[in-house]
């Protein structure tokens, strides 16, 4: 039995740019999915991944991805059908997924489950692959389900830590890293993220001058970001997270209810806010000073938010074969 878990992941600076060429900085967080794989003996796929509502599917695996399938199973299926076409694979096999966070969180669920797939696949057939082997091999069948997408996600469950990233993992930089002081509020909506990319890139044809622009900025941001991270210049991080979310309003993915929340953090005392994804809903995240930290967290909550006790820059995937 191969059991493997991989993380969640935070996006902290270039949302949405990050599709379009330019840097992003993503942490990840303790929040894991675990993936248990063993052969079955019969030629068909079997999943049971009770946090998401699958109990007992099963799929040829000649028939992977050829049928209409439960919208979460898709990641795990496209995976398996990716890893088989590649090294002409037709055993069956048994998936067991078990997750320490709801996929409503935006936390990003499907990477950490699309990683920690392709990770068991190859400790189970021994087949020796390098990180960005995994890493592509898991961005394709992405790519496969949602036609548009980063990557970002999927490097933040492999590498884990905090890290400078660039589109398909053309740029991983593993910062140094010790301390985040960061609140995590989830908004009580659940964004959709391919439509948001979709929305941003239709913006972009229609505006070109104005959204390059605006990619430009948040790319100075994110590279003055990475230098101050490293240095906890904290207050002058504040001020980049603000300059960022002023740029993501202006792309129009912010909303009324996330602009409430960080007006909330910012109003108790934090250095910078602002929202964490692609916008629509999900998390806002707010920096906090030691001594303000209880306050935010309570005017958040006032606000409406569900503050989130997750634990930043935690460890990429992890495994244990027993
Ligand atoms: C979504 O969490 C972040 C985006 O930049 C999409 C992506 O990078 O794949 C909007």
């Amino acid at each position: 039995m191969i059991q493997v878990s991989a993380p969640g992941k935070l996006m902290l600076f270039g949302e949405h740019a990050v599709v379009h060429g330019k840097p992003c900085i993503v942490t990840s967080v303790d929040q894991r999915i675990e993936v248990k794989a063993n052969f079955n003996g019969a030629n068909e796929l079997v999943v049971n991944a009770p946090q998401l509502g699958i109990k007992d599917y099963k799929q040829t695996v000649m028939q992977l991805c050829r049928q209409e399938m439960p919208k979460q199973m898709c990641f795990i299926e496209a995976t398996v059908k990716r890893f088989y076409q590649k090294y002409g694979l037709k055993k069956g096999l048994n998936i067991t997924t078990h997750s320490q966070f709801s996929h409503t969180f935006g936390f990003g669920s499907s990477s950490a489950i699309t990683i920690a797939t392709v990770k068991a696949l190859s400790l189970l057939y021994q087949i020796k692959m390098s990180n960005k082997e995994i890493f592509d091999l898991g961005y394709q069948a992405v790519l496969d389900i949602q036609g548009v997408g980063s990557g970002f996600d999927l490097a933040a469950a492999l590498w884990g830590g905090t890290l400078f990233y660039r589109k398909a993992a053309s740029v991983v930089e593993q910062l140094k890293i010790k301390s985040l002081p960061l609140i995590v509020c989830y908004s009580g909506v659940k964004a959709d993220t391919p439509t948001l990319v979709r929305q941003v890139a239709e913006l972009k044809r229609k505006q070109p001058k104005k959204v390059i622009r605006i990619f430009n900025q948040i790319e100075e941001i994110t590279f003055k970001a990475k230098k101050l991270l490293e240095q906890k210049k904290w207050r002058e991080l504040g001020g980049l997270m603000n300059q960022n979310q002023k740029l993501l309003e202006k792309l129009e993915v912010s909303t009324m209810l996330l602009e409430k929340l960080i007006k909330a953090a910012l109003n108790a005392g934090a250095l910078g806010a602002k929202l964490s994804g692609a916008g629509g809903g999900d998390n806002i995240i707010a920096l906090y000073p030691t001594n303000k930290r209880k306050k935010i967290g309570q005017a958040l909550r006032k606000a409406g938010g569900q503050i989130m006790k997750v634990k930043l820059n935690s460890k990429g995937v992890i495994f244990s074969i027993s």
